[in-house]
């Protein structure tokens, strides 16, 4: 295929920047090729008019965040890549990489975190996976896309730092990747469509943070085909028929010009060469149905967080075990809407697999269900009569979902009511929670003395949650997002939408740094799991390694008798600013099995991005003079280890008078 500009006539120009039907690129009758995009990211969903092909249905986004871990990123898209190969897709439309600003967002399901940092670095290996395996990634939804109700109309409005420090950087981070495509989302930013808006797209988004390939709308995002060409974006899709029309008529207007077209028809065009490289080397399918599955297995095992256990867990073998709910038979593997996965797999009972881990006594019985049906004499007859209970309760797709927003963090009714009187009459209760996202426990924590996070896991959740439960897994997740203890605690209360516009009033103060500024308490932090180990962190040396660069070491050392992994995670603290900061920030992490009895050095460098912020009157990124705090820890609220660490860049750069002590250069006055 020849890949020169030159070679297409100008109509073929026009009809390359527009689809050829639902998720194929135009290919000029048979001059181009043209490229087939699926939807992603919680495992492969090819659609082809109807028909959705079976897949398998991958741990989602969210749950993969609270793996904390690249490498299990990277299985998993490496996973969804094998699949690509097998099905014929040429690119997968994700990661998501939008920032759960609010807790009911409906598709914080597809979404990694509350935090930026946490975000950019998971979207980078899910990347990789892809990419390194032939399959190009698209990130999305460039930008500000954090709720879903009426994202089509309601304009995001936020200054200039929160979008760089907060809803731009996972973008800026992930685009160290070199995803081939960048998304725009459906949401005006700052009044006005982020597919027209030139400032987003071509000032930010090309120029600022030098992407080069191809910028896709969301699809059906585009309301006018020569506003978002100028704006640089390439490719709008889904077809539409509308599009040839709009954009001859601007080019005959002398709205758009030759050199306008001609810069992202070749943007397309450098995409199908790419396609067509990676197509060659693409590397044969690699793993049966059945290896996928245990690939998707081993990333849900890394993902599951244990938030509770006095003494609950792992479950004694020697005791019987009673297992209710209709998620233990039947447990939802995901959100809906475009990332739903078809998939017909179902494993066994959780009890019946709890009884082949352990040999226990297990008894099951559906008796309560998430929407309604309960038998309480049933339930609390079985539940009084075991040595333990395991209920298994949350959400499904009904409630986290594309195009509507979750309206509590409560469970239903039926589930919290079947929790607390179950937890009346046997005192050894184990609460399963699968959800895609954070659920107020408090009416119920204080009845139970074990909670297991399974979120949404993907289609073999149960297996890994039984896994984890018998103790044939170490869990080793951890939250990539609070749980408040209220939804009154947070950014969407009260929200009352005016249909115009979501003022972003929060500022760069979202999730943990604002229930730290705020001194709230919350039901689990940022960056909390337990685990059946027990680490200890000792022996911070803290080495300058350049003017803003350090290396820090310290010893985790496994206390117990089991072996497991464990989330490190360092955080910083401008301790004196000249702009309002958080009171931390996460800037680095690492997940490391440590073996029982043994100890571990652990080492993470610091480099400038760990103590700058986005100067607004700079308009760039900028660090200042002065006294910083490392701070190591387990989770955003259990800090282990703290050192304190000076910067002291030439004066020049410095542009603050008390803390950089300019007085000195300007003396002569
Ligand atoms: C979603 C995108 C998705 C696209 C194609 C849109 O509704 O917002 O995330 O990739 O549809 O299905």
């Amino acid at each position: 295929m020849n890949y020169d500009i030159n070679h297409l006539t100008f109509e073929e120009k026009l009809r390359l920047l527009t689809g050829k039907d639902f998720w194929q690129t135009y290919d000029a009758n048979g001059k181009l090729d043209s490229v087939f995009m699926s939807d992603g990211p919680n495992g492969l969903r090819k659609c082809d008019g109807e028909h959705t092909e079976e897949s398998i249905a991958m741990p989602c986004i969210s749950a993969l965040a609270n793996s904390w871990s690249e490498e299990t990123v990277f299985t998993d898209s490496a996973t969804i890549a094998d699949e690509c190969a097998e099905k014929g897709v040429d690119i997968l439309l994700a990661p998501g990489v939008n920032i759960k600003r609010t807790p009911l967002c409906g598709r914080n399901f597809e979404y990694f975190s509350e935090d930026p940092y946490l975000s950019g670095i998971l979207a980078k290996a899910y990347i990789r996976g892809l990419q390194e395996n032939g399959v190009g990634a698209c990130i999305k939804h460039f930008c500000c896309n954090n709720r879903e109700y009426d994202r089509e109309f309601i304009s995001s409005e936020a200054d200039e730092r929160t979008l760089r420090e907060i809803y731009v950087r996972p973008f800026e981070i992930a685009l160290e990747a070199e995803p081939w495509l960048v998304m725009c989302s459906y949401n005006p930013v700052n009044g006005i469509y982020a597919s027209e808006n030139k400032k987003i797209l071509k000032d930010l988004l090309r120029k600022r943070l030098g992407f080069s390939g191809v910028i896709v709308s969301d699809w059906g995002a585009v309301h006018n085909s020569y506003k978002a060409l100028k704006a640089t974006l390439d490719l709008r899709m889904a077809f539409d028929e509308r599009a040839y029309g709009e954009l001859k008529t601007a080019y005959e207007r002398g709205l758009i010009t030759d050199a306008e077209i001609n810069f992202s028809a070749d943007n397309l065009l450098r995409l199908l060469e790419k396609v067509q490289n990676a197509k060659k080397e693409r590397r044969k399918v690699r793993f049966s149905v059945a290896e996928r599955r245990e690939r998707a297995l081993s990333v849900a095992r890394e993902s599951i967080v244990l938030l509770k256990n006095e003494g609950a867990l792992p479950l004694d073998p020697r005791k019987s075990v009673y297992v209710a709910g209709g998620f233990s038979s039947d447990p939802p593997y995901g959100g809906g809407g475009s990332s739903k996965v078809r998939t017909t797999f179902k494993s066994e009972p959780l009890a019946r697999l709890i009884c082949e881990r352990t040999g226990a006594k297990t008894g099951f019985r559906q008796h309560f269900s998430d929407d309604g049906m309960f038998a309480e004499k049933c339930l609390l007859e079985s539940a009084a009569a075991a040595d333990r209970v395991v209920l298994c309760v949350g959400e499904d797709e009904r409630k986290n979902r594309e195009g509507a927003d979750r309206i509590t963090l409560r469970l239903s009714e039926v589930q919290e009511n079947a929790i607390k009187m179950v937890g009346k009459v046997n005192k050894n209760v184990t609460v399963v929670v699968y959800a895609g996202g954070a659920i107020d426990m408090s009416p119920w924590i204080h009845s139970v003395n074990a909670v297991v996070y399974a979120g949404f896991c993907g289609e073999t959740v149960n297996l890994a949650v039984a896994d984890i439960l018998t103790g044939k897994v170490c869990p080793s997740g951890k939250l990539a997002e609070t749980f408040p203890l209220s939804i009154a605690d947070t950014v969407a209360y009260p929200y009352e939408p005016n249909g115009y516009y979501d003022r972003y009033e929060d500022g760069i103060f979202v999730g943990y740094r604002r229930y730290d500024r705020d001194g709230k308490e919350v039901l689990f932090p940022f960056g909390y799991g337990l685990s059946y180990a027990n680490f200890v962190y000792s022996d911070l040396v803290v080495r300058k390694a350049g003017e803003t660069s350090f290396t820090l070491s310290f010893d985790v050392e496994n206390l117990s008798s089991v072996s497991g992994k464990e989330v490190v995670q360092v955080y910083v603290k401008d301790i004196v600013s000249s702009v309002s900061r958080p009171e931390k920030e996460l800037k680095g992490f690492v997940k490391k099995l440590i073996e029982a009895g043994k100890k571990e050095r652990i080492t993470i460098r610091l480099e400038a991005d760990a103590f700058a912020f986005y100067s607004a009157a700079l308009d760039e990124w900028y660090v200042e003079n002065g006294d910083y705090e490392i701070q190591i820890g387990s989770s955003s609220r259990d800090i282990r280890l703290k050192a304190r660490v000076k910067i002291e860049l030439p004066l020049e750069s410095q542009y603050t008078v008390e803390k950089a002590d300019l007085r000195e250069i300007g003396s002569e006055t």
